[in-house]
């Protein structure tokens, strides 16, 4: 059987690997069916698991070679902070985890292709999902002259049918399969669909989520937190400086025990499909949350103006797979260039489910008590507001002047 080890001539394939069912199977079909040697690629971005053993199981099945990155770094500052300038949400309310953990992984595999001279790249996404989608264009993004290999959309076999095929030939099959739920995660978030949450009128059971408690369960007291961003980066809370990826766990534990982050969406996905799906992301929401709260504080009319269409489009870029794209990275930079006065401190409070800000300060803070007090201590010049009105509703005065001369000249 060609599936006997490493043969050393065959060509070789990178599979997407998370250590599941389903990317197991795979490591066995691509060797049995595409007679292709197996290189597996694990992107660590802080989902649960023992990453070693992840690494060691594929080896197990059958991969020629196995490896586990730890992405956590690039994950942040390569994707999360972009996306948090742009306070991307998905149609106003999914904060792109699993969306934007793609590309990244597509561009893991690239890398790992070059190293084992690959020519093929394959993934275990079905073919209804965005997830292939992003996959596929991030790959022929970054190098078009790789051949992608989606065996979930060739292959359509039951869950029954996968394990069947696992016991036959020894691959481990885990207990977790009888999850009723589909989820994904990293560090930025949860997402967790099928089973009873495919009718949208069901509430999702309190066993849909994990990261967060109920808020009818969260503390009948507010938690206070208090964010500091230098530069449109957090990069402290409660006044203890930390990095990114610590800063995150730090919110997703205190937003999740009060409940905070939970979202139940039916979304639009990019292959035509509405679906249903929950979410769980308290560090991104308190963090969007925070963070934009900060942009009103700093930056100028114009600025907002300007930059909040644009969080629009990253948020479908990065839904769409269009991470790569130029849009995508020239947005990145306008914003990088704004991002440079989004300096300060945000006060959130997390109470049964919610995160709302509480108070902002900021050394760049354009909020001027002087001009906006109605006391005593008023500065603002009353009397330059009316030559203002003036001129600002010229065009409209204009306007109706010529509007009453023609009904004037109209026979009726
Ligand atoms: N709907 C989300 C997206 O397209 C998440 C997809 C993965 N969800 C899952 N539960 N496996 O980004």
């Amino acid at each position: 059987m060609a599936a006997d080890g490493p043969s050393g001539k065959r060509e070789r394939v990178v599979l997407a690997y998370s250590g599941g069912l389903d990317t197991s199977v795979l490591v066995r079909w691509l060797m049995e069916e595409k007679d292709l040697d197996v290189v597996a690629v694990c992107a660590d971005l802080g989902q649960p698991g023992d990453m070693e053993a992840i690494r060691q199981k594929a080896l197990d099945t059958g991969a020629v070679a196995s490896e586990v990155v730890d992405a956590k770094d690039m994950f942040a500052e390569e994707f999360l902070l972009p996306a948090l300038w742009a306070n991307a949400l998905y149609q106003g309310s999914y904060p792109l985890a699993t969306a934007m953990a793609r590309p990244l992984i597509a561009r893991l595999q690239v890398e790992a292709a070059k190293r084992h001279g690959a020519k093929y790249v394959a993934h275990g996404c079905t073919g209804k999902g965005n997830d292939q989608v992003r996959f596929e264009v991030a790959t022929a993004a970054l190098d078009p002259a790789l051949s992608i290999i989606a065996p979930m959309r060739e292959w359509m076999l039951t869950r029954e049918e996968e394990i069947e095929y696992a016991r036959e030939r020894g691959i481990p099959v885990p207990v977790t399969v009888d999850s009723p739920y589909s989820i994904d995660e990293n560090l930025w978030g949860r997402s967790c669909e099928c089973g009873v949450l495919e009718d949208p009128w069901n509430e999702p059971p309190e066993d849909a989520y994990e990261w967060t408690t109920s808020p009818e369960d969260a503390p009948g007291k507010p938690t206070y937190v208090e964010i500091e961003f230098e530069g449109g980066i957090p990069v402290a809370l409660d006044g203890a400086r930390m990095g990114f990826l610590e800063l995150v766990a730090a919110l997703n534990r205190m937003g999740g025990e009060n409940g905070v982050g939970r979202i139940d969406v039916i979304e639009d996905r990019l292959v035509g499909i509405k679906s249903r799906e929950i979410y769980e992301a308290p560090a991104a929401c308190i963090l969007i949350t925070a963070h934009k709260d900060l942009e009103q504080l700093t930056l100028t009319r114009e600025a907002l103006a300007g930059k909040r269409p644009l969080e629009q489009r990253v948020a479908e870029m990065a839904y769409e797979g269009l991470w790569f794209s130029p849009l995508n990275q020239a947005i990145t930079e306008f914003n990088r260039s704004l991002e440079r006065r989004v300096t300060g401190t945000v006060r959130v409070k997390l109470y049964k489910g919610l995160a709302v800000v509480a108070g902002r300060r900021s050394p760049n803070s354009l909020y001027d008590t002087g001009l906006a007090t109605y006391d005593k201590a008023d500065v603002f010049d009353h009397t330059a507001s009316e030559g203002f009105i003036r001129l600002w509703g010229l065009p409209l005065k204009v306007w109706a002047q010529s509007e009453k001369r023609s009904g004037e000249g109209e026979v009726s």
